[in-house]
């Protein structure tokens, strides 16, 4: 193991960059309509209690696997257990990563057309049929989106080069706070707008009535790819933090900041929304058709749809460091080669899958997974099964194949947590984990052959 490896020069230094992963564009397109949908704040309360209970001990489990592991996904695994075989595990974290990355680069892409087209004219007076066909007009022009991809592939080259700290970190710690800046002025502008109640309503105020079932596993689904569980991210930056610092209230930090991050998100785009008697949606139709006209009619809607895309350029940007870097501590370590080969090696596999990702996007693509676009399943492949099977492996792993003295010590954080929330933080990882993230993996499983799980067990007992 190596001690001479980077690590974050700073505790705010390292949250900066961790909440970078986790802050990204399912908080901003996806997060707030599952919110609204879901019951609003009752959704919200329940997220926080998941993640607090679920999602945290295995966050915390793959940032003390990198942290006592020193190393990349691949070789944390490795070294924390002993065994070559545990690297498997590192390795579809990897691909996972690799998958999510993929169609990552495309939007972000699209980010930066937006910016683009947002400085050279705006989207004023435009109606919702120009927004589609202007939308729809660019996906399928095919070159586009990818001479954006590979133009935001080099805003993460400009500044993965530079390193952990001078880079990852530095950018981080600049855009994290610039991030939550324009979110703020967003929703404050938003604050004046005839629909504000209606969309502050929509993710704040409690619905009891629409809590199912179904709600706790979406809000189990949303904090896992909400926190970046299981595609390698958290292994690598757990790698990074430094031996004193306490891993535990890293993660609550971060955790807490994510769903503010998701609220402001929602208070930024829903009021407007509701302004024009719009029905709410998510994912790329909300951003990319939904919102440019209407960001473009609020007061300085010039700056306001500038500052939107650059929001979501930045969100994409330090979420996609956290994966990219990834793949670049895996080449580098793993092949003996400098920083610079290891980011060239993954910036060729990042331009070819993303590629494959932006054609398949087009009209009369052949480039089809089981009837979806690769985009698409690049998409729900590893959301609903890599992400938890990473997640379920390293909490097992964690909690049963590693020394407890380890675990103790990484948990504890040298004694600096109490004892009660390291021993509940075990039971959690040894017992309860793994139950609910099987049962999570089960239902996307019957989920795929429209079986209803929740309502079969209900069944059961009628
Ligand atoms: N947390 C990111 C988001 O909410 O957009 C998604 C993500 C990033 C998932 C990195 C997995 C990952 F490794």
């Amino acid at each position: 193991m190596s001690e001479n490896r980077s690590t974050f020069g700073s505790r705010f230094g390292a949250i900066a960059a961790i909440a970078g992963s986790a802050v990204g564009l399912g908080n901003i397109w996806k997060f707030p309509y599952v919110a609204g949908e879901n019951g609003g704040a009752a959704f919200l309360l329940i997220y926080i209690v998941i993640t607090l209970l679920i999602s945290l001990p295995v966050l915390l489990a793959e940032f003390a696997i990198g942290r006592h592991g020193r190393g990349n996904a691949f070789r944390s695994f490795v070294n924390i257990t002993g065994k070559k075989g545990a690297g498997a595990i590192g390795i579809l974290e990897l691909l996972g990563a690799i998958f999510v990355l993929a169609s990552y680069c495309v939007i972000a892409g699209w980010s930066l057309e937006y910016i683009y087209q947002s400085v050279a004219g705006g989207f004023h007076g435009m109606t919702q049929a120009e927004m589609d066909t202007k939308f729809d007009t660019f996906v399928a022009s095919g070159w586009r989106p990818i001479m954006w991809m590979i133009i935001f592939l080099f805003f993460n080259a400009f500044v993965l080069v530079k390193g952990v700290s001078k880079g990852i970190e530095r950018c981080s710690k600049f855009m994290i706070p610039a991030l939550f800046c324009i979110l703020v002025l967003l929703a404050g502008v938003n604050l004046l707008q005839p629909g504000f109640q209606a969309g502050a309503h929509f993710i704040l105020w409690p619905n009891w009535s629409v809590v199912t079932g179904k709600t706790v596993l979406a809000a189990l689904g949303q904090s896992f790819f909400s926190l970046s569980i299981g595609m390698a991210a958290m292994i690598t930056y757990g790698s990074y933090i430094q031996r004193q610092e306490s891993l535990t209230s890293v993660g609550v930090i971060v955790s807490l900041a994510t769903v503010l991050m998701a609220v402001l998100a929602g208070l930024a785009i829903f009021p407007s929304v509701f302004s024009y008697g719009i029905e709410p949606t998510k994912g790329a139709d909300l951003v990319f058709k939904t919102l440019p006209p209407l960001f473009a009619e609020l007061p300085g809607g010039y700056v306001i749809s500038i500052l939107f895309f650059i929001l979501l350029f930045f969100a994409a940007l330090t979420t996609s460091l956290s994966i990219m870097e990834s793949l670049v501590a895996f080449f580098s370590e793993e092949l003996h080669i400098k920083r610079i080969w290891a980011l060239a090696i993954g910036f060729a596999i990042i331009i070819v899958s993303s590629t494959f990702c932006a054609l398949s996007q087009m009209p009369d693509s052949q480039i089809l997974v089981g009837g979806a676009t690769l985009f698409d399943w690049t998409d729900k492949f590893c959301s609903a099964y890599i992400l938890p099977l990473g997640g379920l492996a390293c909490v097992v792993l964690f909690g049963w194949f590693v020394p407890h003295y380890v675990i103790e010590h990484e948990l504890t954080s040298s004694g600096k947590t109490p004892l009660w929330i390291y021993k509940f933080l075990v039971f959690m990882m040894k017992f309860i984990c793994p139950v609910v993230i099987i049962i999570l993996l089960v239902n996307c499983v019957l989920d795929y052959f429209g079986i209803d799980m929740i309502q079969s067990f209900m069944n059961m007992f009628a």
